[in-house]
């Protein structure tokens, strides 16, 4: 053991941060990456000079940081689930960046001579794309699906005791994806140092079968691998501790092996608690495996025991009592990061969306970071977990359709065996709107995937979301899915249900609504397809594209339907790329869908679905007040009071109630062709007798007079990763927001950290998000703060010519 100790400390020293359990090392390969954006002949040989390449951290997105160009990655298409039927140039679809084209990342690795009995495996959380690793010059291994988490074994390729070059390759064509896919290293990297008897990368399966019963048997599989060449004897122990680390059970298994073997263990937790949205209680089970009584690998697997089903009559169970899904669909990147996953960046949106009442999470259209998973098992998330957007039949010239052959079981089952132990996964998305849909005999397809999932995880359904609805019926795709997904169709969601009252069924993509936060279109009137210059979508939520619709008519078949197991608004946040309507004007780069805009701050929307999501007492104002004298304004509410009577400058301007007669009075309170005139706009929410339960106003802004600055938290961590946010308000001399302000605002940093990124959710600026100024759009910007590893503090100093600067302190705590 102690041995061990002492090898795990020298690694640590070798190679940077290292977590070592028992008797295996993860050393995360973050630092010191070399990096070039283009293809170099022979850059996988250790010989050739990289001094002229740059030193980059992963997780890394070479794209991010632009220029936008409008020429990058032009789209000829004909897009048919837009209803369209000539081909259209578009722009921006997959967000302008440089993604395009090769990468090559190199770094040099310590591996002492004591390790030469060692397994070394390098576990990638995901390359975009089409990756090709080299150690010392030697082909490794290769994965090209850019989603997918991937292992590979370098053992017989690595020198001990000495230093050894690890490259990867990286390439994006184009014309691959529909939306901006990111460029490079842009998850987490790891090498794994194991025994040459050891659990391999995914190797555990936990299931809880008994649980509906309230019984505690926890069935554990483990793969265990025997790669020394003569067969060893060995005792795998698992012991499952609670939350508090208290030892629930044991459970004891001598085996003698050679090569690959799987064990069955089957354990009793006494009481086990439950795992739900409310209370999501984990336990983890630790492995540890023996020879001649010395330990010689450990592997921890967290889950939960829950129980959940769809049903055909009444939606989704969840430990017996019926659960809405109010769920969103997240597309991977986090805008202004790009496709660089940070795990702080992830939880303050999961936190934002949990505020808004969400408990749901579409990963569309394809496998999420690991860490997503992990926060969701954390916070009390349900997962639909999606692993494509495309399969043997294209949507884009050189997407999926290329690797399908080869690929689509072996991506299918990594991401099976990847993701099987989180509780929050509740079903295996095997598509998303594939074209396969309409082709006949494309039902095979359908089977192959499902009978994967079947065969690697009999505990969860597998589903789909199905955009052709009359095609997914007639070619059976609907009925071989265990659990159907509508994409788009609460007006057809009851003749579906009496047709095939056995089906179970949600909206797996719903609403589309497009808005530019804090742009307003007078008057607020609903128009499809629209477009307009500036090119801004209203933030009256009453536009849309074709196939979609706003979210009072989704709300309403939720409402009347309880068959339907809930909604999965299409999206959350908006994402890079598919700028809906915009699709052919420049310079839109980014989408308009989100609930929330790109660099994180809420859109109107959020507190229409958090009126109708949560318990919350929400009184929600729209638009501003800031209008020219006698202009006729439309005034709407988003509330979870049913009444409200509307005042300006304190004359009564009507009571309206929600009215279920007309679609935008049913979920929202509305006045329209209200005369404008400066002051004060305020709302009192009323009680059936009159009066008053809350009110809220919004006031006229004067000119543009100082900035304020605020921060999501005021203490980060100092681990070089976590990040603030600070939202960055233009306001006048009495604090009230400038609604169309639009300055320049500089950021400097003093201290333990720096700026990260910036942005301001404005889809069609062409400002950097890598840089320290950023304009305001709609009188708000964003800055996204990042701790050095030391304790300390931040000073943030925003200026702006003209306008009042703040600082703000951040302090970083080890
Ligand atoms: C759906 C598609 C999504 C996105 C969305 C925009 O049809 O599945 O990926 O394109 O439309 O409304």
């Amino acid at each position: 053991m102690k041995q061990i100790l002492i090898l795990s400390l020298l690694f640590t020293l070798f190679l940077g941060c290292s977590t070592q359990e028992g008797s295996r090392t993860a050393v995360l390969l973050d630092q010191d990456w070399k990096f070039i954006n283009e293809d170099v002949s022979g850059g996988a040989d250790p010989s050739i000079n990289t001094s002229g390449w740059e030193t980059v951290s992963v997780p890394h997105d070479w794209a991010i940081s632009g220029e936008f160009d409008k020429s990058i990655d032009v789209q000829e298409t004909m897009v048919i689930e837009d209803g369209e039927r000539k081909a259209m140039l578009r722009v921006g679809r997959t967000g302008a960046l440089p993604h395009i084209g090769v990468g090559w990342y190199r770094k040099s690795l310590d591996i002492p001579a004591t390790f030469k009995n060692k397994r070394i495996n390098l576990e990638f959380d995901g390359a975009m794309s089409h990756a090709k690793v080299y150690l010392n010059g030697e082909f490794v291994g290769e994965w090209p699906y850019g989603y997918a988490s991937f292992g590979i074994d370098i053992t017989d390729a690595v020198e001990f005791g000495g230093e050894n070059i690890l490259a990867v390759r990286l390439e994006n064509k184009p014309s691959s994806s529909r939306w901006y896919p990111g460029a490079g290293i842009y998850r987490d990297v790891r090498m794994v140092v194991t025994n040459p008897v050891f659990i391999p990368q995914w190797g555990t399966f936990v299931t809880t079968p008994g649980i509906q019963n309230g019984e505690g048997t926890v069935h554990h599989s483990i793969t265990l691998v025997n790669s020394s060449g003569k067969e060893a004897s060995v005792t795998v122990e698992t012991e499952i501790f609670d939350k508090d680390g208290n030892n629930m059970t044991v459970a004891s298994e001598e085996v003698t092996l050679l090569g690959e073997t799987i064990i069955d263990q089957t354990l009793e937790v006494d009481s086990p608690r439950l795992w739900s949205i409310e209370s999501p209680v984990l336990y983890t089970a630790v492995t540890k495996v023996y020879l001649e009584g010395k330990e010689i690998d450990s592997y921890t697997t967290p889950f939960g025991f829950r129980y959940f089903e769809f049903t055909n009559s009444d939606g989704f169970f969840l430990n017996g009592e019926r659960v809405q899904l109010k769920g969103v669909c997240l597309h991977h990147d986090l805008g202004p990061l790009g496709a660089a996953f940070n795990v702080s960046s992830m939880h303050h949106r999961m936190k934002m969306l949990q505020e808004m009442g969400c408990n749901a999470i579409r990963t569309s259209h394809n496998p999420p970071a690991p860490e997503l998973l992990d926060l969701a098992d954390k916070m009390g998330f349900l997962i639909i977990d999606e692993a494509f957007d495309e399969w043997k039949y294209p949507k884009t010239e050189n997407g999926y359709n290329k690797l399908w052959d080869e690929w689509a079981e072996k991506d299918m089952v990594a991401f099976i065996h990847r993701d099987r132990n989180h509780p929050s996964v509740i079903a295996w998305s095997i598509g998303n709107e594939i074209r396969e849909q309409n082709i006949e005999g494309g039902a095979v397809y359908c089977q192959f995937l499902v009978d994967i999932c079947h065969r690697e995880d009999p505990t969860r359904p597998t589903t789909a979301g199905f955009n052709k609805w009359q095609a997914a019926i007639e070619n059976g795709f609907a009925d071989i899915v265990d659990v159907v997904g509508w994409n788009y169709k609460p007006q057809v969601y009851s003749f579906i249900h009496e047709k095939f009252p056995d089906w179970k069924m949600y909206g797996s993509e719903t609403a589309s609504t497009v808005s530019s936060r804090g742009a307003y279109f007078l008057p607020a009137i609903e128009r499809v397809h629209y477009t307009r210059e500036p090119y801004h979508s209203n933030s009256f939520d009453m536009e849309f594209p074709r196939w979609a619709t706003s979210p009072d008519r989704e709300f309403a078949a939720q409402d009347s339907f309880r068959f339907i197991a809930g909604e999965f608004v299409w999206t959350g946040f908006d994402y890079l790329g598919e700028p809906t309507p915009f699709n052919v004007e420049w310079p839109s780069r980014s989408s308009y869908f989100g609930i929330i805009d790109l660099c994180g701050i809420p859109k109107d929307r959020y507190y229409l679905y958090q009126s109708k999501w949560t318990d919350k007492e929400v009184l929600h104002l729209l638009p501003h007040w800031n209008w020219n004298p006698g202009q006729e304004v439309s005034v709407h509410c988003y509330t979870s009071f049913d009444k409200g009577e509307l005042f300006l400058n304190g004359k009564s301007l009507g009571v309206r109630e929600k009215d279920p007669s007309g679609l935008y009075t049913t979920y929202r309170l509305v006045w329209d062709g209200i005369n404008y005139e400066p002051g004060e706009l305020k709302v009192v929410a009323l009680d059936e007798n009159n009066n008053s339960l809350k009110e809220t106003s919004i006031h006229t802004a004067g000119p543009p007079a100082r900035i304020v600055l605020e921060a999501d938290r005021t203490e980060i961590i100092a681990d070089g990763k976590e990040l603030a946010f600070v939202t960055v308000s233009v306001v006048d001399e009495q604090g009230i927001l400038c609604p169309t302000a639009n300055n320049l605002i500089e950021f400097s940093v003093s201290g333990e950290g720096k700026v990260k990124a910036v942005g301001n959710g404005d889809p069609t600026s062409l400002e950097s998000f890598v840089a320290s100024k950023r304009k305001a759009f709609n009188g708000k910007c964003m800055v996204l703060i990042q701790s050095s590893q030391k304790e300390g503090e931040i000073i943030l100093n925003a200026t702006s010519r003209n306008l009042t600067g703040e600082i703000i302190k951040i302090s970083t705590q080890l």
